[in-house]
């Protein structure tokens, strides 16, 4: 799903536009990260996407057609989300019922639902648990279950706002090698907003939010090298310290120092 904003501006009921003349194009079937600070308009931007918020001024174009109060609930359908806490999406006493949950509203045959859940619980590794209260699952587990939910409705886009922010590094893990997986075998359009260094560095392309508008984009390297920006955008010490390790792996000599510099102050 290639999704462009073309000047978007946005405000809630406050006088002050929280989205300001914002222009981006995602290509299908990429992975495209979106970074910045704490109220920068990150989950807005997901919303105008989504349909959910409508621009007060410019327009969004999903596969080149101009998105309007028309066509967008068919747009929608083409789309999944999850968010930041997974325990705010469940609705289910067990974990199939979970996934089933979307599908139910999709008026999809039973045999063919079971199907689903079956595919998509394997996929992200949750299929001995169908039968579990998702209730007295990990952070991660959740979260992986919320993704197969996402998946078994099969849209061409998938967004994850924050969807690993709560999570210990275990949890973190799990949902970076689903993500992974799902980056090389389901061509999905994926968006990640995202403080996980690991998560922004696989994905194919970085903007970076700030104050409602893009400050920088482009490839992970390049947005992860640039030393103001991370400042900028407040990516902590220990992830920094994290990212030199990964670039030590890969001999970025003098990316590296720029980074002890930055982490430590020297
Ligand atoms: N429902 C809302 N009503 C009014 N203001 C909002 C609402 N949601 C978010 N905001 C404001 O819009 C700005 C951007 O918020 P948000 O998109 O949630 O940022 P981020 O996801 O980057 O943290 C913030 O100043 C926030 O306070
Ligand atoms: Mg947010």
């Amino acid at each position: 799903m290639k999704i462009e904003f073309k000047n978007v501006s946005f405000k809630y009921q406050s006088d002050f536009d929280v989205i300001k003349d914002l222009s981006f194009v995602i290509n299908t079937g990429e992975m495209t990260s979106i970074i910045g600070p704490n109220g920068s308009g990150k989950s807005t931007i997901t919303k105008l996407i989504m349909g959910l918020l409508v621009p007060n001024s410019g327009s969004i174009y999903i596969n080149d057609v101009l998105v309007t109060e028309e066509n967008i609930l068919n747009i929608r359908k083409n789309m999944g989300i999850i968010f930041q806490n997974p325990d705010n999406q469940f609705v289910g006493v067990t974990v199939k019922d979970d996934i089933a949950f979307g599908l139910e509203n999709k008026c999809i045959e039973r045999n063919e639902m079971f199907e689903l859940i079956n595919k998509y619980s394997t996929l992200v590794r949750m299929n001995d648990f169908l039968d579990s209260n998702p209730e007295n699952l990990s952070g991660g587990q959740k979260q992986r279950v919320a993704i197969a939910g996402v998946l078994a409705m099969e849209t061409e886009t998938i967004i994850f706002d924050e969807a690993t922010s709560m999570l210990d590094p275990i949890g973190v893990e799990e949902i970076n090698k689903t993500l992974k997986m799902l980056k090389k075998e389901a061509s999905k359009t994926i968006i990640s907003i995202t403080h996980n260094i690991e998560e922004i560095l696989y994905s194919d392309n970085v903007l970076v939010i700030d104050d409602g508008q893009i400050v920088a984009q482009g490839k992970p390297i390049e947005i992860l090298s640039n030393i103001e920006l991370l400042n900028k955008v407040g990516l902590d010490t220990i992830e920094s310290v994290k990212l030199i390790n990964m670039l030590e792996e890969n001999n970025h000599k003098e990316i590296i120092e720029e980074l002890w510099k930055l982490t430590f102050n020297m």
